[in-house]
């Protein structure tokens, strides 16, 4: 349709038609046995009024359902506006590949967008015109439940690691059925919420705002994405959803962003609850000044828009520009000529968890496996002839994450199953040992998992932390292995030192104490469907453990907020870091560092930095210089190891970070090979924000490294000279 016809379409729509494009329904309020709803339940209206104008629906099963949602809108609607459906699909639809901050662990965005384009296939099959995804929320504090929606704790990851995914899943032309559109979250800051609670309070200064949390925002913005959801938080005391320094200024004005601005789940309602409106009425004023377009789930702007309207406190005209945007937003994706857009019942049977998807998956769940520690234990032999599994996760098939759709456990290999289809020839015992749930104290089954590791070759200790326990609403207070596990594995360990520990969890997790007895420690966060299989080849060295920690673990949960790039203080603790020294910054009773640092990650074979060159020893403002690192593969395996590069800005007019990521790329090295990354460092990646708040870049020296956080192997410096 051409932007006339949608126009004319605009004029010929009343008041409440023009709000009901602004509203978002659950599609439970209409059809049964959907998906459970992920909030409260808005003001429910008659289920035939919504139906006939409504704009959008979230939260559907797949393509019979989709189908069925626009036809009986369509049947109803007099101006016959198809509806958009929407749904979260955030690691994966069927196919369920690791969580987003494992995916972080992978320094891969080209798994990322592999990942994503097979997720855009299922998804489009299923009739998702638009994905709640990518979640850029930059996150600081393992607290947070939703950590694991985020893909690390650094921008520089999460910016293009949600491009990655955001131009994987839009394509080139929305209007193919085969696309889905983006709507990244939670504008902004999200995740700097105060003491990790979900929901919580932020406030951020104006730079901590620019430089840590808006890039990887706009970053996806830049990608192409074509919604944005401001979060539930209250952002330096105004709740995003209705702060207009936040959507009009920077969002619209600055960035220049035309797409739409859907709240989030009862977010323009909950404005009354922050205490920022007084009623439902003033809610949907608030909101829709400050640039949100469409109002999940609350019905608040069709309650009460053409009322605001009517009485002047509310323009038409901003109305009518949030409908356009809504509109342009379904005539781009081709809805007016292909309401189904992608739905397809056929196409759902052949892709939804084809070989092909699951291989993907398999893929990525071993790419982004951690390994935390390994005292030579890993990879067992293949000849081993008994082996024991043991603890609450052996035989557990919730091994998906938050977000992967209900029943993806009936599809997830689970353990027994990978390391069956591995060795068949095996004897495999398991054992429970006891629960992962909070304050279960049940030690009732160590006994028999101590007598089962005695007797076994090699055990596998499968610990962590259950699924409900992270992702969103979902915080914690404290960090450690919830239950008896921590007890669990020192028995077990004790009576078969041959042990290596599996870890299922969504956060980064404390280990202080595991770590300490645990032979071998192998990170798995959420791996997805292919849990089972990815597991068992990473034990038995089929594939080769190379994902980095996108957040760091710390030592105690005392610890947090705990970013790598944290600013230099006037009185650094000297090294070494495992004793205080009086009047410095740091702790008595523990080192500053975390446990394993950002960036950090075993392989089963060795790498050794031999070399950092620069291309030049001076730079001028929009000029690059080439950083090169040679990196050389001294074990006797093939492995993948991921090349950092950090820079530190020794003096600068305000406070800089110790350290700050700049780039990675990920190299794979055959035993002895060496080879020679090249990095581009641009000027402008220098750059950062002075005390008026102007980006600029200073001139003095810089100092390049290679290495992980905290464990920068090669330094080399150069002038900026701008
Ligand atoms: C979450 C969003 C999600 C939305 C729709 C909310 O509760 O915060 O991330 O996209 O629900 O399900």
């Amino acid at each position: 349709m051409t932007e006339e016809k949608l126009k004319a379409l605009l004029d010929s729509m009343t008041l409440e038609e023009k709000a009901g494009q602004l509203v978002q329904c659950n599609a439970g309020q209409f059809i049964a046995n959907t998906l459970e709803i992920t909030g409260p339940d808005g003001e429910t209206l008659p289920a035939e009024d919504l139906c006939r104008v409504m704009g959008s629906v979230l939260t559907f099963e797949d393509a019979k359902q989709a189908k069925a949602l626009q036809d009986m809108h369509l049947a109803a609607d007099p101006n016959k506006i198809p509806l958009l459906l929407m749904l979260d699909v955030i690691h994966g639809l069927r196919t369920t590949y690791p969580i987003p901050l494992a995916m972080g662990c992978g320094f891969d965005d080209g798994l990322v967008a592999e990942c994503a384009d097979m997720a855009r296939k299922e998804s489009a099959a299923c009739g998702v015109h638009v994905t709640f995804n990518p979640m850029v929320d930059t996150a600081r504090d393992a607290r947070w439940g939703r950590i694991l929606e985020t893909n690390s704790e650094e921008p520089l990851l999460n910016s293009r690691m949600g491009a990655a995914l955001v131009r994987a899943t839009q394509g080139n032309d929305l209007s193919d059925p085969g696309n889905v559109a983006c709507c990244v979250k939670h504008y902004a800051a999200y995740g700097a919420g105060e003491a990790g609670r979900d929901y919580n309070t932020v406030d951020v200064s104006e730079r901590m705002l620019r430089e840590t949390y808006l890039p990887a925002y706009k970053a996806c913005l830049d990608a192409g994405a074509r919604l944005i959801m401001p979060a539930f938080n209250a952002l330096n005391g105004v709740p995003c959803v209705a702060n207009k320094r936040l959507m009009n200024d920077i969002l619209r004005k600055e960035w220049g962003f035309e797409g739409v601005v859907i709240s989030d789940y009862n977010a323009v309602g909950e404005l009354v609850s922050h205490g920022a409106a007084a009623d439902l009425k003033d809610a949907s004023r608030l909101a829709m000044e400050a640039g949100c377009d469409i109002d999940m789930v609350m019905n608040a702007y069709y309650l009460h828009l053409p009322e605001l309207v009517r009485e002047g406190t509310v323009s038409e005209e901003m109305v009518d520009a949030a409908v356009m945007r809504v509109l342009r937003l379904k005539n781009e994706l081709g809805l007016f000529e292909n309401p189904y857009h992608g739905a397809d019942e056929e196409a759902e049977k052949k892709i939804y968890l084809c070989p092909e998807h699951r291989e993907i998956a398999r893929r990525a769940a071993e790419e982004t496996a951690v390994l935390l520690k390994n005292e030579g234990i890993l990879p067992f032999r293949k000849d081993v002839k008994r082996i024991a599994l043991i603890g609450p996760f052996a035989e557990e098939t919730r091994l998906n994450g938050f977000w992967s759709r209900p029943g993806a456990e009936k599809y997830t290999v689970t353990l027994p199953e990978g390391i069956r289809a591995l060795l068949p020839e095996a004897e495999l015992r398991t054992e429970k040992g006891c629960g992962a749930e909070i304050g279960d104290t049940d030690d009732s089954g160590i006994a028999a998992a101590v007598r089962a590791a005695a007797e076994a070759e090699v055990v596998i200790l499968a610990l962590g932390e259950p699924e409900n326990d992270s992702g969103e609403g979902r915080s914690r207070a404290e960090l450690t292995l919830p239950g008896r596990q921590t007890e669990l594995a020192k028995a077990v360990i004790a009576a078969n030192p041959n042990t290596a520990v599996l870890l299922f969890n969504g956060r980064p997790l404390v280990l202080t104490e595991l770590a300490e007895t645990a032979p071998a420690l192998l990170e798995m966060w959420y791996p997805g469907t292919e849990a089972g299989n990815a597991a068992a080849r990473l034990l038995w060295g089929d594939a080769n453990p190379c994902g980095k920690l996108s957040a760091g673990l710390a030592r105690s949960v005392g610890q947090y907020p705990m970013p790598y790039n944290r600013m230099s203080t006037g009185r650094p603790k000297p090294e070494p870091d495992n004793q205080p020294f009086p009047f410095t910054s740091c702790y008595l009773d523990m080192p500053n560092l975390p446990l394993y640092s950002f960036g950090y990650g075993l392989s089963y074979t060795t790498f050794a930095y031999e070399k950092l060159t620069l291309s030049r020893k001076t730079l001028g403002r929009g000029e690059t210089l080439e950083v090169t690192v040679r990196v050389r593969n001294t074990g006797d395996r093939a492995g993948k190891e991921t090349v950092q590069l950090y820079t530190r800005d020794p003096v600068g007019s305000v406070v800089r970070p110790v350290q700050e990521l700049k780039d990675y790329q990920k190299i794979l090295l055959a035993p002895g090979e060496a080879k020679d990354v090249v990095f581009r460092l641009r000027e402008e990646q220098l750059r950062f924000y002075d005390m008026d708040g102007k980006q600029v870049c200073e001139s003095g020296e810089i100092r390049v490294s290679a290495g992980w956080a905290d464990h920068l192997l090669l330094t080399e410096s150069f002038t900026l000279q701008v």
